[in-house]
């Protein structure tokens, strides 16, 4: 057997599944029909738990379990305590906020929420209760390093942990605490960045030098996300010793994913050039296609942090989304978004397995 046949063999016989191809989980876009089809496929399908509360997260789990018998991931977004990516919130950032943002709520037609909502989001407390509950085969983390509480808990039930890195010392952090597999995660990578030792603007690291580094300096197999988004890229990551990949942008693209068609259009048109770094959407750093939503709010200059910010887009973005508009809303991609072709779960899928074989 090579060592690239063991480091893979290692990951699967770890989550029980065929194929060392892990979905990416999308915070708000998930969709129990992708992440069970991925499951179903011999993958591992996984699901973005971003903002549910715990109900949510059951009726999801439920809905999961009752369409694929095979493993899937749960993921969920830690609090960043003594954070070093958020501002913290000022009295009066709410109002400047929505004063800023006022030109996109008048053209969709929708007021300027006037309070703020009595939660941003549920605590991660009730949602990691939940998802114990809800018995995943796997629970993946971003934003930090679960407690030594949280591994005994998943440990107690089989529940394999996954931690997500965008640095050496991140990844060298996770393997610390005794979690199962290390995402690493290049700046290429659609979404958010995911850091939280420093800033993400000073933690950008691309896949082609961040994997082998984490690989080198961590004692469980890594999972290579960021840039993946055909057979080559999956060969290129298990060359550089990684033991799976997450491909999140090319599973976005197909019509089984929660996103809208005017998402789905931008991925299949936006050149690799045309993907940003931006705070604008969110109040944290995430990577999407830079279209007039984000040109003009960071031309204003008024951001709120986070979740502040990203409560309040929302707020004209679902709007947006309902008119079909992809200037007003976050059109999250890698930077591998032109290397999308399919549109179809299964045929992204073969498509990735062929560069495990060869
Ligand atoms: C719309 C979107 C939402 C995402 N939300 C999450 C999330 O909530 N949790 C997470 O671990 N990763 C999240 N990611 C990252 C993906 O799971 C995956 O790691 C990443 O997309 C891989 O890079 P690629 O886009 O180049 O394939 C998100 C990515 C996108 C595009």
């Amino acid at each position: 057997m090579t060592d690239r046949t063991a480091r893979t063999a290692q990951l699967t016989t770890m989550f029980g599944i065929d194929h060392p191809i892990v979905l990416g989980p999308f915070g708000g876009l998930s969709s129990v029909g992708l992440t069970a089809a991925v499951s179903n496929l011999g993958g591992l399908g996984s699901f973005g738990l971003y903002g549910y509360d715990a109900g949510r997260i059951a009726e999801t789990a439920a809905a999961i379990h009752a369409a694929t018998s095979r493993p899937f991931n749960l993921n969920v977004w830690l609090p960043l305590t003594d954070d070093p990516t958020d501002a913290p919130l000022r009295p009066g950032d709410f109002e400047a906020a929505g004063d800023a943002l006022r030109p996109f709520f008048d053209e969709v037609g929708a007021p300027v929420p006037a309070e703020p909502p009595a939660e941003y989001l549920p605590s991660f407390a009730e949602q990691w209760d939940a998802v114990l509950d809800a018995r995943p085969a796997v629970a993946s983390f971003v934003f930090g390093v679960p407690s030594a509480d949280v591994v005994a808990s998943a440990r107690a039930r089989g529940i394999r942990l996954v931690g997500t890195a965008t640095s050496v010392d991140e990844a060298i952090a996770l393997d610390a605490s005794g979690i199962d597999a290390i995402v690493a995660t290049g700046l290429e990578a659609g979404g958010h960045r995911v850091s939280f030792l420093r800033q993400p603007e000073q933690s950008l690291v691309g896949s082609m030098s961040l994997i082998p580094q984490v690989v080198d300096a961590v004692s469980v197999p890594v999972i290579a996300a960021g840039g993946i988004a055909d057979r080559r890229g999956v060969a290129a990551a298990l060359a550089l010793g990684a033991a799976g990949v997450q491909v999140g942008t090319a599973f976005l693209r197909t019509r089984q994913s929660a996103t809208n068609d005017a998402h789905r259009a931008a991925i299949g048109s936006t050149a690799a050039h045309e993907t940003v770094l931006t705070r604008a959407m969110s109040g944290r750093l995430a990577r999407g296609a830079r279209n007039r939503a984000v040109s003009e709010i960071e031309a204003g200059g008024v951001i709120a942090p986070f979740p502040v910010q990203n409560w309040m887009t929302g707020k004209f973005r679902v709007e947006a989304i309902r008119l079909g508009r992809a200037d007003l809303q976050s059109l999250w991609m890698g930077q591998s978004a032109p290397l999308v072709v399919h549109d179809d779960v299964r045929d992204v899928f073969e498509e990735l397995a062929a560069g495990v074989s060869d």
